[in-house]
């Protein structure tokens, strides 16, 4: 059966608010995966399943190492419409303790000359109460894909009570997923980054972690961080990670930076993603892969539009790999076409798994 052809629905997408385009398309995944024969449909165009792609990360079984990046589901409404799009794992969120509306719109803008968007949502969502039975009737018939739970504070709580609304995000979310990132690196909720600072994050980390070792001491804990940090700044966030043994590390967020666009520079404040922040994500991807030694399990993501693009990544250190910009670029068979790729390279290459690529050319 043959797949259908993106970019004509594209054309019409890009015809819409990109906010509008993104809630349309969201409304369509979760009525296709209402019905299982839809369900089996989608799986028989997109899905690509094959024992060269597992891997065993934070002592789990990922089916794939492509994964759907956080903010694409932030209130978990299409995991199973994704899982059954091929994904490896879907990282929903950021959630926060309480429903919020977010930066008022329109807060998402397209760069269609540079595959690039700009966003400052503000992590708009209907909070933890709300995702919570969503989340435990996932739990209760699970997709094939892992879930990752992405957690932030509110809008409105104060940077030094920031490690309040994460612990309650812990203890609410915990049982649901099997992995949590802290995000503490989105550039829209103001003063969030600076906690990513040595002192702070020392400080947040211990109080987290703390909290983290007797509420669920075996749920494997990621941070996500932005990719601003100058690789010094990176070296102390490895430090914290290291002193509070977190599982691993979500690299990277969107950008402040504005370099790497070829067209006329966006003036919208937000982060940057897509191609032109690839780069410097993959920069930060082999700079922790190289002084970790490959100890520390790192999912990359920005940009990673392509199968190249994604090996890029996995080459640098990357065990697994996001995407966001790229689907609403490419559509959704990005999923599949990465995972046919990565294959095809290890065909060429004549190795059996694609473990044995995380790090080659770190
Ligand atoms: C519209 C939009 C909303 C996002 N929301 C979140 C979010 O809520 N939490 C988060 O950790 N990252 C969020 N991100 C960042 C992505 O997860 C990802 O780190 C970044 O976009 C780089 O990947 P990409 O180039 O594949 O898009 C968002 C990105 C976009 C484009």
């Amino acid at each position: 059966m043959q797949r259908p052809d993106y970019r004509r629905l594209r054309s019409l997408f890009f015809r819409l608010d990109p906010e509008t385009a993104h809630n349309l398309t969201l409304r369509l995944l979760a009525l296709a995966a209402r019905f299982s024969p839809t369900r089996r449909w989608m799986a028989h165009l997109f899905d690509c399943r094959d024992p060269r792609l597992k891997s065993e990360v934070f002592g789990m079984r990922f089916r794939n190492p492509v994964g759907i990046a956080a903010g694409y589901d932030k209130n978990a409404i299409v995991v199973r419409a994704l899982a059954a799009l091929g994904a490896g794992h879907v990282e929903v969120g950021t959630m926060t303790p309480l429903p919020q509306r977010g930066n008022a719109r329109p807060r998402i803008f397209r760069l269609p000359g540079d595959g690039a968007l700009i966003n400052r949502m503000g992590f708009p969502n209907a909070g933890a109460a709300a995702a919570a039975p969503r989340l435990a009737l996932l739990r209760a018939h699970p997709t094939a894909a892992r879930l990752g739970v992405n957690i932030g504070k509110g809008r409105d709580t104060l940077l030094e009570d920031a490690l309040s609304d994460y612990r309650e995000m812990l203890r609410k979310l915990h049982p649901y997923a099997d992995y949590l990132v802290v995000n503490l690196s989105s550039p829209n909720t103001p003063g969030l980054r600076g906690l990513q600072a040595p002192v702070a994050l020392e400080g947040f980390l211990a109080g987290f972690m703390e909290n983290r070792a007797k509420v669920c001491p075996r749920m494997p804990v990621l941070l996500k961080i932005a990719p601003d940090l100058s690789l010094e700044e990176v070296d102390d966030v490895l430090m914290a990670i290291s002193n509070h043994s977190l599982s691993g590390v979500v690299a990277t967020n969107t950008t402040l930076s504005r370099e790497g666009l070829r067209g006329a520079a966006h003036a919208e404040a937000g982060g940057l993603s897509g191609a032109p922040m690839s780069a410097r994500s993959t920069e930060i991807i082999r700079h922790i892969y190289r002084r970790t030694s490959g100890a520390l399990p790192i999912i990359g993501v920005g940009g990673v539009d392509s199968a190249a693009a994604a090996l890029e990544k996995i080459r640098a250190g990357a065990v697994l790999v996001q995407v966001y910009t790229g689907l609403v670029y490419n559509g959704p068979g990005l999923v599949r076409d990465i995972n046919v790729g990565l294959l095809r390279e290890m065909d060429t290459l004549g190795i059996e798994s694609v473990t044995a690529l995380v790090g080659s050319a770190a």
